[in-house]
């Protein structure tokens, strides 16, 4: 009896010693948004040749950018080994992807690409690792980097991501039907051209854009919004979306989705769909990000080489207006590899990655010094023009919110009912400001 005791009280102080150990490093549970939990729980005590497996999802890539990252890291730390999980390239759907995985407090994958429009969200959430810790330890100046894309991953005073490129919209033309005095200043001028254009050089249409109803839209609407003097947040943070000036801007918008130079099922391009009938050669014009100046000059994907013009977006009657999009690194909150996660964010994010980045996909850096590297431009030619610098520093932002999934929606919905018909423009920007209203912190 007095054995079996024993056994008995042994028994329980072991399993007791074990459940501490475990909830040592997991905070999953609670709220807590600090990231004060350990970085390494995993990694300590792993010896030297063990290789650690790495997970970074992020969307669809076109490029080769992804591939030759992850090939250069893996060549430099042979005891992290990067593999690569593609997500959905619409970042709606990307972003609800991440949301369920996280929400079941997944380890699966260690490093994300996160939008720029997620960092406030997934910080409140608890999603993300705060990277402040890393970022002093391992001297990283921040300072060195394009404040804005800093501030976007930055929520309640600390770093949530590590910024690694810029997006801002502007017009792609074909140099072999468009010639550069003939390149629209305004939108006016843009569908004057577009009218004319279409059907040359083998085209079909005229201009492409992104119409479907996603984030994609946000950003096209949020361009003519601006560049017609509207806007959806006033500087105090208030909606002020429901003026004459939005309606030009919904208008002209819908104008020229409803126009007979864009593909009749323009309301289900993104990204891809657009980029896609463009480097086949159905377009003089398009609006996209940054990374379609590589695409079109791609040997292996294009039809269009060579023959690529790249311009500010058109003006409407306040001028030019170019939304800020972007991607940023960060790190599962429940990674069982933050320490092996961190070295690879630090080296995307860093000026090799950013460079890879910037010749292999065509993507903006965001370490300002990176606009002078030879091999960057020489990839990347339009990155020293004054029209993309320009349109870099003006560039738009979205509403900054935790729950900037419902603010996206709200417009996303209005914008497409208007260009379904469903709405006019003006019924469109009453029915936003007073639904933002309802949802606006
Ligand atoms: C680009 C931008 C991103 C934006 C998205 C919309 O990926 O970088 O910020 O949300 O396009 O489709």
């Amino acid at each position: 009896m007095k054995a079996k005791l024993w056994f008995l009280s042994i028994l329980f102080i072991l399993v007791l010693a074990l459940v501490g150990c475990s909830g040592g490093g997991d905070d999953s549970g609670s709220e807590d948004t600090s990231g004060e939990e350990g970085t390494s729980e995993n990694s300590e005590g792993e010896s030297s040749d063990e290789v650690v497996t790495l997970t970074w999802a992020r969307g669809q890539d076109s490029t080769q950018a992804s591939e030759k990252l992850i090939e250069e890291f893996n060549k430099k730390n042979p005891n992290i080994q990067v593999e690569l999980r593609e997500m959905p390239s619409d970042t709606g759907q990307q972003h609800d992807a991440y949301v369920t995985q996280l929400n079941a407090e997944s380890s699966e994958i260690d490093v994300m690409d996160m939008d720029v429009i997620w960092p406030a969200e997934f910080a409140q959430a608890g999603y993300v690792l705060e990277l402040d810790r890393f970022i002093q330890r391992d001297g990283i100046d921040m300072d060195k980097y394009n404040q804005g894309a800093v501030s976007a991953a930055n929520f309640n005073g600390k770093q949530w991501a590590m910024p690694k490129f810029i997006d801002t919209g502007m017009l792609f033309y074909r140099t072999d039907i468009v010639s550069e005095d003939e390149v629209p200043q305004t939108w006016d001028e843009l569908i004057e051209s577009a009218q004319a254009k279409k059907g040359e050089g083998g085209t079909e249409f005229g201009y492409l854009m992104q119409a479907k109803q996603y984030e994609g839209l946000v950003c096209n609407v949020v361009e003519f919004i601006h560049a017609y003097g509207g806007q959806i947040l006033d500087d105090s943070g208030e909606v002020a979306v429901d003026s004459p000036e939005t309606v030009k801007g919904i208008s002209k918008l819908v104008e020229i989705a409803n126009s007979d130079f864009v593909p009749g099922n323009i309301n289900t391009f993104t990204e891809v769909e657009s980029h896609t009938a463009f480097i086949e050669g159905q377009s003089p014009y398009i609006r996209n990000w940054p990374y379609q100046w590589n695409l079109a000059n791609d040997e292996n994907e294009s039809e269009i080489v060579g023959n690529v013009g790249v311009a500010p977006l058109p003006a409407g009657d306040e001028g030019s207006a170019a939304a800020l999009g972007g991607w940023m690194a960060g790190i599962n909150k429940y990674s069982e590899h933050k320490e092996e996660a961190w070295e690879f964010v630090k080296f995307m994010t860093g000026p090799e990655g950013q460079k890879i980045s910037a010749i292999y996909g065509g993507l903006a850096p965001t370490l300002p010094e990176l606009f002078e590297d030879e091999e960057i431009l020489e990839a990347n030619p339009f990155f020293k023009e004054e029209g993309f610098q320009k349109a870099l520093e003006g560039a738009v932002s979205r509403p900054v919110a935790p729950n900037y999934p419902e603010v996206s929606e709200i417009i996303q919905i209005n914008v497409s009912k208007a260009i379904a018909g469903e709405l006019t423009p003006e019924e469109a920007a009453a029915t936003m400001e007073e639904e933002l209203n309802n949802v606006m912190q």
